[in-house]
Formats: C-alpha cells, structure tokens, sequence
C-alpha cells in the first residue's frame, strides 16, 4: 500500500508518496516553502497543495513540529501560537478530502529510523534527536513509541531550556564552532544520559549530516549513531504511522 507521507518544517513542507512494506519512495519528493505566518489555516492549504501536485485521494501522514495528541496540536515552540487547540486531523482532512494523520515530526522520524535506518529492529531503550531549529526527541523501547517525548525542553544547569542552548538554530545565531557548539551537544548528551539511561542515541535532522564536524567533542557512554535515513526519515515515518 502507498500513502502520502508529508513533513511540515520551519522553513518547507514536503511530500512524496511513500511504499509502505519498503520504506521506499514511489514518487517525486515535491517541496514547497512554508506559509508565514505558518498558521493552520495557512499550513492546510500548503498540504493541499502538495495533494493536488500528486492528484491524491487517499491517506496522508503528517509529521509537525509540536506536541500532538489524538490529532490536536497542543504546543507551539517554533511555530505559529494560533496553532495551539486546532484539531489537525479534522482541519486537513477536510481541506484536502482526504484521511489525514498528524504527529510529532520527531516521533514519526524516529519511527522511520527504526523500521528502516541502519538500527532496524533495536529493541533497547533508544532516543532518536532531530537537531534543528528546535530539538526534537522520540523514544522507543521494545520496538514501541513513547510519544511527545519533548527533551529538547529539559531545563539544562545554566537554567536554560536546552534547545535555547544547543539546537543547530542556536549554532547559527550566535555563531558557534562546531567544536564549542559540540561542546554544548555533548552537555546536553550527558544530561540525557542521567535522565534516561538510553542504551543507544540516533542523530537525525539536518546536523546528523555533518556528525563529523562535532564527533570529536562527543565523550559519552552511550553508543551514537547519525541516522540513516536523514532528511527522508519524516516523510515515511508520517506515511507509515497514518
Ligand atoms: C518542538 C517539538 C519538535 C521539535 C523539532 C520543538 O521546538 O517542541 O515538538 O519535535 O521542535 O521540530
């Protein structure tokens, strides 16, 4: 079966439809900018869009950067605040025609990453970490999703929230190294480290691709990992979980 997976970023939305048994893509990966204000009005007629570009009637699965619950947005960190309360389920089903799930994008990535990335099948304790403009978590024990994690809004000891201090936006804005920047990555690692006890780590989001910029500053105990699936792990993990 074929779905339509779609991930709603900062900055893009983006869609391809997605082989469920492979993982595999089975169309053209079709981008286009994020609405600003990202509204969810606004954000449904973006996902209309990417329907009508692929002429699809059938299920779609969103990835989107908050706390999801039963297809209702409950956060907005990095996102628009009008967002908070809109049933996304219902909103998008019902501008595209079509049966639309939404999740958390860090949960629907670490979900793909584990049925397809490099740990197929690891049944330990695993963080997955999307580092972007946010820092975005999902954990999975025994092959099974926690959802809503959000670690990336632990309070780390300078009482900052940890994804003010070490996300890749963070990196950018004050202009850090990637060797302080690691520094400030492997602080926050440790943190986690205390906090859960993971028995592996996976490094998704766009940072996972350039690991060997900053491995050098990484000193835990916990084996990491940069994901597999990269920047596509969104997209067939939303597809999957609708
Ligand atoms: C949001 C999370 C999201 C992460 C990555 C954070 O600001 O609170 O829900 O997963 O950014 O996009």
């Amino acid at each position: 079966m074929d779905v339509l997976g779609i991930d709603i970023g900062g900055s893009g939305i983006k869609g391809t439809i997605v082989n469920l048994k492979t993982g595999e893509f089975v169309s053209d990966r079709y981008r286009i900018e994020t609405p600003q204000p990202a509204t969810p009005e606004l954000i449904a007629t973006s996902i209309h869009a990417v329907a009508k570009h692929f002429n699809w009637k059938d299920k779609i699965g969103c990835g989107f950067p908050a706390v999801i619950q039963n297809g209702v947005i409950k956060t907005a960190s990095n996102i628009d605040n009008s967002c908070i309360g809109v049933n996304a389920n219902k909103l998008f089903s019902k501008k595209t025609g079509c049966k639309v799930k939404v999740y958390n994008d860090a949960d629907v990535a670490g979900y793909a990453e584990l049925k397809f990335g490099k740990v197929k099948d690891f049944n330990g304790l695993t963080i997955f970490l999307t580092i972007g403009t946010g820092i975005g978590t999902a954990l999975f024990y025994q092959g099974q999703l926690i959802p809503n994690t959000e670690f990336g809004h632990v309070f780390m000891n300078n009482k900052l929230i940890a994804e003010h201090y070490a996300s890749d936006a963070i990196r950018k804005k004050e202009d850090l190294s990637w060797k302080a920047w690691g520094k400030r990555f492997n602080e926050y690692l440790e943190y986690l480290e205390k906090l859960i006890n993971p028995e592996l780590i996976i490094l998704g989001g766009g940072t996972s691709k350039k690991f060997e910029k900053f491995s050098a500053q990484i000193n835990i105990k916990t084996p990491i990992e940069p994901a597999q699936l990269l920047n596509n792990a969104g997209i067939i993990g939303a597809a999957l979980l609708a």
